[in-house]
C-alpha cells in the first residue's frame, strides 16, 4: 500500500520502517485499536497508522514548535514549523474524524491522558531525542498502554556521536531498565519494539483491569480501583523458612497487595530475618507481638490492621505462586455467585522444598463449575485468555449444605475480609489453634466456598505439622492424636460461641442458622445426633437454651432441639429454655418428633439407599477423588502454630 500518495512531505524519517511494523501490527489491523503517537511532525507516521490500521482512532501530539534541530538556524534539520503544521493539517485531513491532534508539550498532553485515565493499544515515541525527554515520554505513555499492547521507541541509535544526554539511548535503556520484566522486545534495532505483557510487575496500572475490554477506570473517571489484598503472614519461630515466604509474597504480579507480617511471640531469629527480606518495600509492615496469641488469635488481633477486601493468612513455612493472588482475585470476581473464600490446591514438599505430592482439591464431579463468560465479569490483565480458561474449568463451588472438611490447609484460602470479620471472636487475645480450621467452616456455613483445583502454593511438610505429618494419602489420617483432640475441645467452643451469639446470627443467618450449627460440628450426618449427645455439647445447649428459646418461635425451639436431642436430655433443654416448666407445645412437639424418628427407622429398614441429602452428597460425589476430604474428614481439620 502506498500510504502517501497526494502528500505533501519535506522529510521522510519513517517510510524505511514500515516492513517492521506492518510485520508486527498485521495481527490486530481491523481491530479498533487505539492509538498515541508523541511527534507527528507532517505526520508521516500517522498516515501509516490510519491507514494500515482502517479502523483506529488516533491521537496526536506534537507541539509544532520542533525539537532544538529544527529551529537552530543553520542545522541541516531547521525547519519552518508553521509550514510543517499546515503540511500536518492538511495530510491528515481525510482522517480527521479518527483523528485527535493535541498541540502541547508531550509531558502536559501525556499527564491530562493520564488524568483522563485514557488508554491505548499501540503508542509511538517520536518526539524531543534528548535521554531525558526520551526517558519520561516513554515511562508516562507505559502508564497509558493497554496490557497486551505494543509500544514503538524510535531513535534508539539516532547520532551515536552525540554526548548521551542529547540523544534518546541512554533514556529509552533507563525506561527499559525499570520496567523490566513487564514487556517482552518484539524488535530491537535502529527502533526498539516492547509488547506490555501479561504480567506487570508492581507499577502495573491499577486501571488495568477491564471489563469486555475495555477500562474499568475510563468507565469510572479513575475512582474504582481492583480489589485490594492483604497477606498475613504469621510466623512463629520459622526463621528458617519465613524469609522464602515473604520473597514469594513479594514476587506476586497480582500488583494491588498490602502485607501484615506477624512475628507472633518468636524466640528464633525471626525478627532480624523478617526485617531483612521487607527492608524497603512499603507494602509490608511488621508486627513483633511479645506473646505467642496462637494462630488464630494473630489472625483475629489482624482483622483490625488490615484494609484489604480479600485475605490470605500465609503460614510462614509456606510459599505462594506468583501467580497466586491473581488466579484467586480473578476466581472471587467471576464465580457465578459470591463465596466467604476460595480454596487452591497446594503442592506438598517435604522440608527442603523438594514436591511430594500435588495435594488436589478435586473430585467435585457434578459440582457447579465455569466462571462467567471473560467479557462479562472484571478481567484482571495479570490472568491471560488461557489462565482464565483454565481457572473457568477447575473452579468448582461447594454445595452451601456440604459438610466435613474440603479444603486445602491455611495458605491456599483467600477469604472475604467481611466474611472473616463476621465470624470473628472476642473475648481473649490468645486462640492456640490453626486459622482454616475455624475460618473454614464458619465463613463455609455464613456465605460458602469455592475450590480451585490448581496449584497455587506450595505447602511444606517439615516433621512440625501437627495437621499433617506425611503427604496427603486416601486412606491414612495425617494429623496428630494430639491434634486431634486439641480439634474436639475447639469445635466445642465452636457451638458454644454460635448458640451464645445466637441473638445476633439468626438475623444474619436468615433461617440457616440451625445447619451452620450442624457445619461447624465438622461430623457426617450420621455422627450428628452422637456428637449431640455427648455430655459436653449437651451442657452447652442447656447453658444457651434461654437464649435459643427467646431467639425462635417455641414451636422452632422445640422442634431443633428434638431433632438434636431426646428423653430426658430433651426435656431439661427445653425445660431451661421455657424458664423451667414444660409448655403444652413441648409436650406434642415430643409426641410429634417420636412418631417422626419411627416413621424414619421403618423407611430406613425398609431401603438400602442412603437417605437425606448430606450424606448422598458424601458418599457419591466426594469420596470419589477428594483427597483432601477423605484424608481429614474424620475428624475436624486445620491446626498449627500450637
Ligand atoms: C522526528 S519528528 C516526528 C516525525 C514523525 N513521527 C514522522 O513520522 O514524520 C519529532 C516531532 O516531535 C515534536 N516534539 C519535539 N519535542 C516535543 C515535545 N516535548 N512535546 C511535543 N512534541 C515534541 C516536534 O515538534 C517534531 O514535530
Amino acid at each position: 500500500m502506498n500510504y502517501f500518495d497526494g502528500k505533501a512531505f519535506s522529510r521522510d524519517w519513517t517510510s524505511h520502517h514500515i516492513p517492521v511494523w506492518e510485520q508486527l501490527l498485521r495481527e490486530r489491523a481491523h481491530e479498533p485499536l487505539r492509538v498515541l503517537e508523541v511527534g507527528s511532525f507532517e505526520g508521516r507516521s500517522a498516515l501509516f497508522f490510519l491507514q494500515f490500521l482502517p479502523n483506529c482512532h488516533l491521537t496526536c501530539i506534537d507541539t509544532f514548535e520542533g525539537s532544538v534541530e529544527h529551529r537552530t538556524a543553520g542545522s541541516r534539520h531547521h525547519t519552518k514549523m508553521a509550514e510543517v503544521e499546515a503540511r500536518f493539517d492538511a495530510n491528515t485531513l481525510p482522517f480527521a474524524h479518527r483523528l485527535e491532534k493535541l498541540k502541547a508539550f508531550s509531558i502536559e498532553a501525556l499527564s491530562e491522558l493520564q488524568r483522563a485515565s485514557r488508554r491505548f493499544d499501540i503508542v509511538y515515541v517520536d518526539g524531543d531525542h534528548h535521554a531525558a525527554s526520551a526517558f519520561t515520554d516513554a515511562q508516562q505513555s507505559w502508564d497509558l498502554l493497554a496490557t497486551g499492547g505494543v509500544m514503538i521507541l524510535d531513535d534508539y541509535l539516532w547520532q551515536p556521536t552525540k554526548p548521551a544526554p542529547e540523544r534518546p539511548k541512554a533514556g529509552i535503556d533507563a525506561f527499559l531498565q525499570a520496567r523490566s520484566g513487564e514487556y517482552e522486545i518484539l524488535h530491537q534495532d535502529y527502533q526498539v519494539i516492547i509488547r506490555k505483557s501479561w504480567r506487570p510487575s508492581q507499577h502495573a496500572a491499577a486501571s488495568d483491569l477491564t471489563i469486555g475490554g475495555r477500562s474499568i477506570a475510563e468507565f469510572s473517571g479513575g475512582s474504582i480501583k481492583p480489589p485490594l489484598v492483604s497477606f498475613v503472614v504469621i510466623n512463629w519461630n520459622y526463621a528458617r523458612y519465613v524469609g522464602v515466604t515473604i520473597d514469594s509474597i513479594k514476587r506476586q504480579d497480582y500488583p494491588h497487595f498490602e502485607c501484615l507480617v506477624i512475628n507472633n511471640g518468636s524466640t528464633d531469629d525471626s525478627a532480624e530475618v523478617i526485617a531483612r527480606h521487607v527492608a524497603g518495600d512499603s507494602r509490608f509492615t511488621v508486627a513483633n507481638l511479645p506473646e505467642n496469641l496462637g494462630q488464630l488469635g494473630a489472625a483475629f488481633w489482624s482483622l483490625d490492621r488490615i484494609k484489604g477486601g480479600f485475605v490470605t493468612f500465609v503460614d510462614a513455612d509456606d510459599v505462594l505462586f506468583d501467580n497466586y493472588a491473581s488466579m484467586h482475585v480473578q476466581a472471587h470476581l467471576a464465580l457465578p455467585q459470591s463465596v466467604a473464600f476460595t480454596s487452591s490446591s497446594v503442592a506438598e514438599t517435604d522440608a527442603r522444598g523438594n514436591i511430594l505430592a500435588s495435594g488436589s482439591v478435586a473430585g467435585s464431579q457434578g459440582q457447579t463449575r465455569n466462571l462467567h463468560a471473560q467479557d462479562s465479569v472484571l478481567r484482571l490483565p495479570t490472568v491471560s485468555h488461557e489462565d482464565f480458561q483454565q481457572l473457568s474449568a477447575r473452579t468448582a463451588l461447594v454445595p452451601k449444605s456440604a459438610s466435613g472438611w474440603h479444603w486445602n490447609p491455611g495458605t491456599a484460602n483467600m477469604y472475604r475480609a467481611s466474611h472473616l470479620r463476621l465470624v470473628r471472636r472476642g473475648g481473649e487475645a490468645r486462640y492456640m489453634r490453626s486459622a482454616d480450621g475455624y475460618f473454614n467452616f464458619m465463613c463455609h456455613g455464613f456465605g460458602g466456598s469455592a475450590l480451585i483445583d490448581i496449584v497455587l502454593s506450595g505447602y511444606r511438610l517439615h516433621g512440625e505439622n501437627a495437621f499433617s505429618n506425611h503427604e496427603s494419602s486416601p486412606s491414612l489420617r495425617s494429623g496428630t492424636p494430639e491434634y486431634y483432640r486439641l480439634a474436639q475441645e475447639a469445635t466445642l467452643t465452636d457451638i458454644d460461641f454460635l448458640l451464645a451469639n445466637a441473638g445476633r446470627y439468626v438475623w444474619i443467618l436468615d433461617g440457616g442458622f440451625w445447619s451452620v450449627l450442624d457445619l461447624i460440628t465438622r461430623e457426617t450426618p450420621k455422627r450428628l445426633r452422637r456428637f449431640y449427645c455427648d455430655p459436653r455439647v449437651f451442657e452447652i445447649f442447656l447453658a444457651n437454651a434461654p437464649k435459643l428459646a427467646a431467639e425462635f418461635r417455641s414451636r422452632v425451639f422445640c422442634r431443633e432441639i428434638l431433632a438434636r436431642y431426646s428423653g430426658s436430655q430433651a426435656r431439661k433443654i427445653l425445660r431451661a429454655g421455657f424458664g423451667g416448666k414444660l409448655k403444652p407445645r413441648a409436650y406434642g412437639e415430643m409426641a410429634l418428633s417420636w412418631l417422626r424418628r419411627a416413621r424414619s427407622m421403618m423407611r430406613k429398614r425398609n431401603s438400602q439407599q442412603p437417605v437425606g441429602r448430606h450424606l448422598l452428597f458424601h458418599t457419591s460425589i466426594w469420596e470419589g477423588g477428594n483427597r483432601a476430604y477423605r484424608a481429614h474428614s474424620s475428624g475436624p481439620a486445620g491446626w498449627e502454630m500450637l
